[in-house]
């Protein structure tokens, strides 16, 4: 199980600080939301504070790229210190070419949904990506409810998974908090996106600790 805490959540006025704070926490990853203003009705941050935040947390940078011209953004987040990169299945044709840039920079590739979006549109993707995405809100802010709606899809992919004998990471992301990581988990998800409900704590080692702790207790149901 891995826990990845949204810098979206964090205070925008000290980025390093925050980051600092993920790194102690223990967490796996940090994910990073890059939003274009395009794609979603928001702007958040671009490469430049990517490559700031850096050296304030040792391991994976997980870049979940809301944006629509992806690709002139890779190079810059690829040297800027992502880990990897995750674009939307909702640009379509475009997606294979950028998960082939991806993977030529050296990063781990993965894929994103939105919730209106149909789960079919990923299929044809999974062999080529380490992660897929399911978004359990609609992207653009923190802060937002869980749309239970969107759990069958995080079982479908996980059905897939096992029997395409792949094995690319399920992440979730959107008003994931203790009680519904744990329902991701029962239906498949290993990888939990916690923006709101993480950074708000004062304790963030504990509030990681019992999130991973809840989501490794719930073992997938297989249906
Ligand atoms: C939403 C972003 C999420 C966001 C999650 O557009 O993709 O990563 O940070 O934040 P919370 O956990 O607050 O819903
Ligand atoms: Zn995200």
């Amino acid at each position: 199980m891995i826990i990845a805490p949204s810098l979206l959540a964090s205070d925008f006025s000290r980025f390093g600080h925050e980051a600092a704070r993920a790194d102690r926490s223990g967490a796996e990853w940090l994910h990073l939301d890059i939003m274009d203003g395009h794609f979603v009705p928001n702007i958040s941050f671009g490469p430049e504070v990517v490559r700031r935040v850096r050296p304030h947390f040792k391991r994976f940078f997980d870049v979940h790229l809301m944006c629509s011209k992806p690709e002139i953004l890779l190079e810059p987040f690829a040297k800027a210190g992502a880990d990897g990169m995750t674009i939307h299945v909702e640009l379509g044709s475009a997606v294979t070419p950028l998960l082939w840039k991806i993977r030529s920079l050296g990063k781990k590739t993965g894929i994103a949904i939105n919730p209106p979006t149909n789960l079919n549109t990923v299929k044809p993707f999974l062999s080529q990506v380490d992660l897929v995405l399911i978004m359990t809100v609609n992207p653009g802010y923190g802060g937002q409810p869980f749309i239970g709606e969107c759990i069958p899809k995080v079982q479908q992919v996980a059905a897939w998974r096992r029997e395409m004998g792949l094995h690319f990471r399920i992440e979730v992301d959107g008003g994931i908090n203790n009680e519904t990581a744990v329902q991701c988990a029962h239906a498949g998800a290993d990888t939990f996106v916690s923006g709101t409900a993480l950074f708000a704590k004062h304790n963030l080692g504990q509030a990681v600790r019992k999130m991973r702790q809840l989501a490794a207790n719930a073992t997938p149901q297989l249906f």
